[in-house]
């Protein structure tokens, strides 16, 4: 039997916001600390888009996906997929996919968005790498993108002092052999949606003027009883995938987490025995960017030469849903 192609991420992208909002500006927001930020979470700064300043979704979006095209070298009519991992599209619909779409002028592909919390990108990755292997497609543009600073309520230190706005994006082309996504692993549960979510505004906005007067667009987390459990979520999924590869931690060269605490990703890396020198972060500069957050580290990391030809890259997210996941690649570029 014809082995199966897999996807290779062939460029990557990025884009940030201008604005850079400090701990000690929020200092004169709420009743935090810079202290208190950077012990509990490693965050010292997060950008905060403005449509002012054309950083919409599908501005940041289509910055970081034009990056990752012109980085692979390929033209955007070349795509056959677009997906994007988001929870704060510009609009309910048309999708943040299509509107990327429309920027790009990329007139070949099917374009759809994936809500899976901070696991988009992992999710989006995921539904890409596997039309890729069923073979209907050749060329996809996978993104994470966040304006998480529109559904933040300032008023609340326990979560406005955690988030940010960004988006990264990776092309992927179908490649058979060794290199590329060797795997990818997806979970959910839904029974512990109410840790972290924003609850009107889909189907529900009909009711919006009630809404608005209740403040109930706002992300809303509890941040404490979500902390144990995305550290347990995401030491199984990277043993997943590990055993899935024959693989054991030791293999892993570097490992990208999804940035939503750095005490998080400390003791993940910890429970896989992977010394954090192998370990991108940069939370401290973005804060949790959500879905954005994996392919914006991706591709510093990649930018800034950490990622070597041949080395085995565990990527691991967590987030709202509850949703987590893994990927497993064989990097070259
Ligand atoms: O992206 C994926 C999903 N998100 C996560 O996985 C996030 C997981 N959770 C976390 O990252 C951490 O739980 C937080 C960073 C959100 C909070 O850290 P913590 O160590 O769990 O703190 P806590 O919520 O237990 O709060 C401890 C104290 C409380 O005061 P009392 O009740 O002990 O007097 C809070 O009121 O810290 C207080 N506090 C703050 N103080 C200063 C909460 N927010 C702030 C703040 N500034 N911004």
């Amino acid at each position: 039997m014809a082995t199966m192609p897999r996807g290779r991420i062939v460029g990557t992208g990025s884009a940030a916001p201008k604005k850079i909002l400090s701990n000690a500006d929020l200092e004169e927001i709420v009743d935090t600390n810079d202290e208190w930020i950077v012990r509990r979470s490693g965050i010292q700064e997060r950008r905060i888009s403005s449509k002012d300043r054309n950083e919409t979704t599908t501005d940041l979006a289509t910055q970081a996906s034009r990056n990752a095209l012109d980085m692979a070298g390929i033209s955007p009519d070349k795509l056959d997929m677009i997906v994007a991992g988001t929870v704060t599209p510009d609009r309910q619909f048309p999708s943040a996919a299509c509107m990327v779409q429309e920027s790009l002028d990329a007139g070949n592909a099917a374009a759809f968005d994936v809500s899976a919390g901070c696991s988009g990108f992992l999710y989006a990755l995921s539904m890409a790498h596997n039309a890729i292997q069923c073979g209907t497609c050749k060329t996809a543009l996978v993104m994470g993108v966040e304006r998480l600073s529109t559904i933040l309520n300032w008023e609340d230190r326990g979560t406005c002092v955690l988030l940010g706005d960004g988006a990264g994006a990776v092309v992927l082309t179908a490649e058979k052999g060794d290199n590329g996504i060797l795997s990818t692993h997806l979970r959910s549960d839904g029974s512990l949606g109410n840790l972290l979510y924003s609850s009107e505004g889909k189907s529900s906005l009909p009711e919006i003027l009630d809404c608005v007067e209740q403040k109930s667009f706002y992300l809303e987390m509890e941040g404490n009883r979500l902390f144990k459990r995305a550290i347990n979520c995401l030491t199984s999924i990277a043993r997943e995938a590990l055993a899935h590869n024959a693989m054991c931690e030791a293999d892993i060269d570097n490992m990208i987490p999804h940035q939503a605490n750095l005490r998080i990703i400390q003791a993940t890396a910890k429970n896989l025995k992977i010394s954090m020198d192998k370990v991108y972060t940069n939370i401290h500069r973005y804060g949790n960017t959500s879905s954005a957050s994996i392919p914006l580290a991706m591709d510093e990391a990649n930018r800034g030469g950490h990622l070597e030809t041949g080395a085995n890259i565990l990527l691991v997210s967590f987030g709202a849903g509850l949703t987590w996941g893994a990927s497993l690649l064989k990097w070259t570029m």
